[in-house]
């Protein structure tokens, strides 16, 4: 008898058939998923990468809320004419604080995974009031009541408490100057000691031109000007994370 007439056999009977499937696809999963419990971790380390600053963090709860991930991704893969365009590719520790990630599925506008630092806070502030009114071709929706909605700062620190518990090591005495450090960041002049010695490589000032008031805009736009500004390209070394 030939191994392929063996292998008939197997194929008349339904029960057996599936019983040795079961046994091959068993024998496979075990050999993926098996190595997975033996590593640290997954994510390489990567110097610079901090969780977010509370304002920041209100800046990114809004960006969820408005459905910016509808039409914008944060993850630029590693093709040349994506390096080319948004910079380095995105670094899996770069998502390692998101809960919930934004990479996305959908580029109608442009990927912002390297967004912060391009642009002046007041090119943002005039985008989102009025995208048309810079590139006229846009079809972004505008969003200047941003500017003069208050943001909500009470909300805050349970915004870190829940991000505290799937895994953000915030501390809790992060937690405890959430609200003064939210404030902090937002107001010109402002002592910013406590929220430099918490966060490192912060930016703080007044990111909506309006230094009246807190407003959602001032956390959206702090949130947009730290996109992919944590990790140093310059020191950074693929290679080495290789080994
Ligand atoms: C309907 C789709 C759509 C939505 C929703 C949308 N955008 Fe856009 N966005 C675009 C398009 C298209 C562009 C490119 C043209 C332009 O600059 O206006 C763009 C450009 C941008 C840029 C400039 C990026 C660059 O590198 O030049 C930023 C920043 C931005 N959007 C932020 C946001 C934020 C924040 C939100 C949510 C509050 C948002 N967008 C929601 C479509 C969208």
């Amino acid at each position: 008898m030939s191994i392929l007439e063996k292998h008939g056999a197997i194929e008349r009977n339904a029960s057996l058939l599936l019983t040795l499937s079961l046994v091959v696809v068993c024998i496979g999963g075990i050999v993926e998923v098996a190595p997975l419990f033996y590593f640290q971790n997954t994510i390489e380390k990567v110097d610079g990468m901090r969780p977010y600053t509370p304002l920041e963090l209100a800046g990114r709860n809004i960006y969820v809320r408005e459905g910016c991930y509808v039409c914008h991704s944060q993850m630029i893969r590693t093709f040349r004419d994506e390096t080319e365009r948004y910079g380095h590719y995105s670094l899996a520790a770069e998502s390692m604080y998101d809960h919930p990630f934004q990479w996305g599925s959908k580029r109608t506008g442009p990927d912002l995974a390297r967004v912060g630092g391009r642009y002046s806070d007041v090119w943002h502030v005039e985008h989102l009031r009025h995208p048309q009114a810079l590139v006229p071709e846009s079809i972004m929706p505008r969003y200047g009541f941003l500017e003069t909605t208050e943001l909500d700062t009470s909300l805050v620190a349970a915004s870190l408490k829940a991000n505290q518990l799937v895994g953000v090591p915030y501390t809790d005495e992060d937690i405890a100057n959430a609200q003064a450090d939210l404030v902090a960041q937002a107001t010109p002049d402002a002592d910013t000691s406590g929220l430099t010695t918490r966060y490192a490589n912060v930016k703080a000032e007044d990111f909506d031109g309006n230094p009246k008031a807190i407003t959602e805009m001032d956390a959206l736009v702090a949130y947009l000007q730290m996109l992919g500004t944590l990790v140093d390209f310059s020191t950074y070394d693929a290679k080495s994370n290789y080994r």
